[in-house]
């Protein structure tokens, strides 16, 4: 009984030190820090998250109150035990202008989700000092107007899920940088860099991607040279999308009867000549599109060993 009641006391006083730790209130104030180094504007967000998307932007920040606890803020997630900032989820919240490098964002060490998807930070780089958030294991730019991306994000090597997708080829990534991240990021599941500007970088670079991968998309990225063909073999892999990459060779296709390939997209892509038989190993295939190559001859019998195929486009 008294060990019983000793744990509860202990309990109570932990969960009081929780709510008032020093190190709560401070993360509050680099939330009202950062929120305050943009303005707030419905076209930051409008076009891309609403319109093209699909989704729902407002200004998730106008509810968070100096002085209250940050914790029950829209958009922003603590751990119960000691009110670390631990998620943050700013996507679609119409914030503009330039991203400063030397945010108070970079203070909230305990960080492992982070999204800031559709908003406007007007062409500015991706800072360097992302690299300093080593516990997290999600980060969504998704849509962003960033213009670079530093090497610095391959010091992520914790991501499950990275989304740096955009449009026009805004965004740029070197060889360098990209070289980092396919070789520490160990864990990754998901990975969407569409529409990023690789022109620079020849996509051998991506050959000894993590055999967690689960979903690679790199839409519009104007890759060049040879794809490596042991993606296609990557035992998770069940989303991948190449579209609209005119310059990358993927010739010859083969596919191996260890693929759990669901999702198959080469649309806009130089491929030449016929299908490959071996198209009939992808069994698990759901959604196969291979429109607008330069494919010809026949469609291989063994297209019908597809038995799930749901979507098919030629
Ligand atoms: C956006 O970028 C332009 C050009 O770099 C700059 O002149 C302008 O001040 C920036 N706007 C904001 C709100 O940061
Ligand atoms: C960041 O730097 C700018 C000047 O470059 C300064 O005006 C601003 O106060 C700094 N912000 C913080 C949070 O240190
Ligand atoms: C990134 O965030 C946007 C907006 O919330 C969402 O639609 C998208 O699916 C996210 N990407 C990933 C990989 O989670
Ligand atoms: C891998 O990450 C570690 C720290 O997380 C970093 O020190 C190292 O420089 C990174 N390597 C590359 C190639 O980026
Ligand atoms: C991939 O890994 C192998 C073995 O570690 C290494 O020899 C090769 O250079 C790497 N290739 C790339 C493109 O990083
Ligand atoms: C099929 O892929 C597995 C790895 O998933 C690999 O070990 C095997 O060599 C591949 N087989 C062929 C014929 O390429
Ligand atoms: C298809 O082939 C034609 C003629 O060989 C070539 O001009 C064109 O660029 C090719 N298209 C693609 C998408 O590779």
């Amino acid at each position: 009984m008294a060990s019983y009641l000793f744990l509860s006391l202990f309990l109570f006083f932990l969960h009081l030190y929780a709510s008032f730790s020093s190190s709560g209130s401070h993360s509050c104030s680099s939330l009202i820090q950062f929120k305050d180094s943009f303005s707030i504007r419905e076209d930051a967000s409008f076009d891309h998250c609403d319109y093209f998307a699909g989704l729902k932007s407002y200004p998730k920040t106008n509810s968070w109150k100096e002085g209250t606890d940050c914790c029950s803020w829209d958009g922003v997630t603590c751990d119960h035990l000691n009110a670390h900032v631990i998620a943050l989820d700013l996507s679609c919240s119409w914030l503009y202008g330039n991203f400063p490098s030397n945010t108070t964002l970079f203070l909230l060490p305990h960080l492992q989700k982070l999204n800031l998807a559709y908003n406007d930070f007007n062409f500015s780089k991706i800072p360097s000092e992302f690299g300093r958030f080593t516990s997290l294991f999600y980060l969504n730019l998704s849509n962003t107007w960033f213009s670079e991306v530093p090497s610095q994000v391959s010091h992520l090597s914790k991501l499950v899920s990275l989304d740096l997708s955009g449009f026009d080829e805004l965004l740029t990534i070197d060889k360098y940088a990209l070289e980092g991240l396919v070789h520490n990021l160990t864990e990754v599941r998901r990975l969407f860099l569409d529409e990023m500007d690789m022109s620079s970088v020849n996509a051998h670079v991506f050959m000894n991607l993590s055999s967690s991968l689960r979903s690679l998309s790199l839409v519009g990225c104007d890759l060049q040279g040879k794809f490596p063909k042991n993606i296609f073999d990557l035992p998770n892999l069940n989303l991948l999308n190449l579209g609209g990459n005119q310059n990358l060779n993927l010739d010859p296709l083969k596919f191996n009867r260890s693929s759990n390939l669901e999702q198959l997209i080469i649309s806009d892509a130089n491929i030449c000549g016929g299908l490959p038989d071996s198209m009939g190993n992808l069994v698990s295939l759901k959604f196969l599109v291979l429109s607008h190559s330069n494919l010809s001859g026949l469609v291989p019998r063994s297209l019908g060993n597809l038995l799930k195929l749901t979507h098919l486009d030629l």
